[in-house]
C-alpha cells in the first residue's frame, strides 16, 4: 500500500517537472535556458531548498551542480546524508541573471518571482510530504515559510510553517564560499551543526 503511495507521489514529480518545463509564471523564463527542477525521491525524508539555480545549474538542468553545490556535496558528504535520499530543490525554478558583458551574474530573485514559482514548491512539499523541510538562505525560508525570517537570528532553529510542518533555517552554502582557509572551516563546522539537527527528530534525538 505505502509503496504504491510512494510510487504515486514520484509519478506526481515527474509530471510536475514535465509542467514546470512550459512555466511562463513570470518573465524569468525568457532569459533562462531551462527550467530546473527539484529531483530526488518521493520518499525522501528531508527536503533542501535553496534559492534559485545559478549559471551551472542552467546549463545542466539540475539543482545544486555548481560551486555551492559542490560545497554542499561536501557537507552532505561529511554528514554521511547520501544526496540521493534527499530532495533538492529551489524557491525559484529559473536562473535570474544580469549580463556583465558575456558573464551572467546571479541576481537575487524579488517577491514576485519566488510567488510565482510558490505553486511548484508547494506541490513538490505535498509530493514529498518530507519530515522536514531545510530552508537554506532567507528567499528559501520566505518562500518555505511564507514570511521574512532573519537567518543568523534563527539558524539551526526548528520553525513551523503555517500547516505544520517542520522547518529549520541556515545559511546557503554560497555564503560559506566567501570564505577561505580556517575561516571556511569554521563556518562549515558551524553550518554542520545546523544541518545535522534536521536529523533530528521532535524530542530532538536521532530520528
Ligand atoms: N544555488 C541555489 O540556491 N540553488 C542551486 O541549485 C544552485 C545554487
Amino acid at each position: 500500500m505505502a509503496r504504491i503511495a510512494r510510487a504515486e507521489r514520484q509519478a506526481q514529480l515527474t509530471q510536475l517537472a514535465r509542467q514546470a518545463a512550459r512555466c511562463q509564471a513570470c518573465p524569468l523564463w525568457a532569459g533562462a535556458t531551462q527550467t530546473v527542477f527539484g529531483e530526488g525521491p518521493a520518499s525522501a525524508r528531508l527536503m533542501l531548498v535553496g534559492e534559485q539555480p545559478g549559471d551551472r545549474e542552467d546549463q545542466q538542468g539540475h539543482p545544486f551542480v555548481g560551486p555551492a553545490g559542490h560545497l554542499l556535496d561536501e557537507a552532505l558528504e561529511r554528514l554521511g546524508w547520501p544526496r540521493e535520499k534527499l530532495y533538492l530543490t529551489n524557491a525559484v525554478k529559473h536562473f535570474k541573471y544580469e549580463l556583465r558583458g558575456k558573464r551572467r551574474m546571479h541576481k537575487t530573485p524579488g517577491q514576485r518571482e519566488v510567488q510565482a514559482c510558490s505553486p511548484w514548491l508547494e506541490q513538490e512539499i505535498a509530493a514529498v510530504d518530507p519530515k522536514a523541510i531545510v530552508a537554506l538562505g532567507a528567499t528559501a525560508a520566505r518562500a518555505v515559510l511564507g514570511r521574512a525570517v532573519p537567518v543568523l537570528a534563527n539558524r539551526g532553529q526548528w520553525l513551523r510553517r503555517e500547516d505544520g510542518r517542520r522547518v529549520l533555517v541556515t545559511l546557503h552554502p554560497s555564503a560559506l564560499l566567501r570564505d577561505r582557509g580556517t575561516q571556511r572551516e569554521v563556518a562549515m563546522a558551524a553550518w554542520l551543526d545546523d544541518l545535522r539537527r534536521a536529523d533530528e527528530d521532535e524530542e530532538g534525538g536521532g530520528a
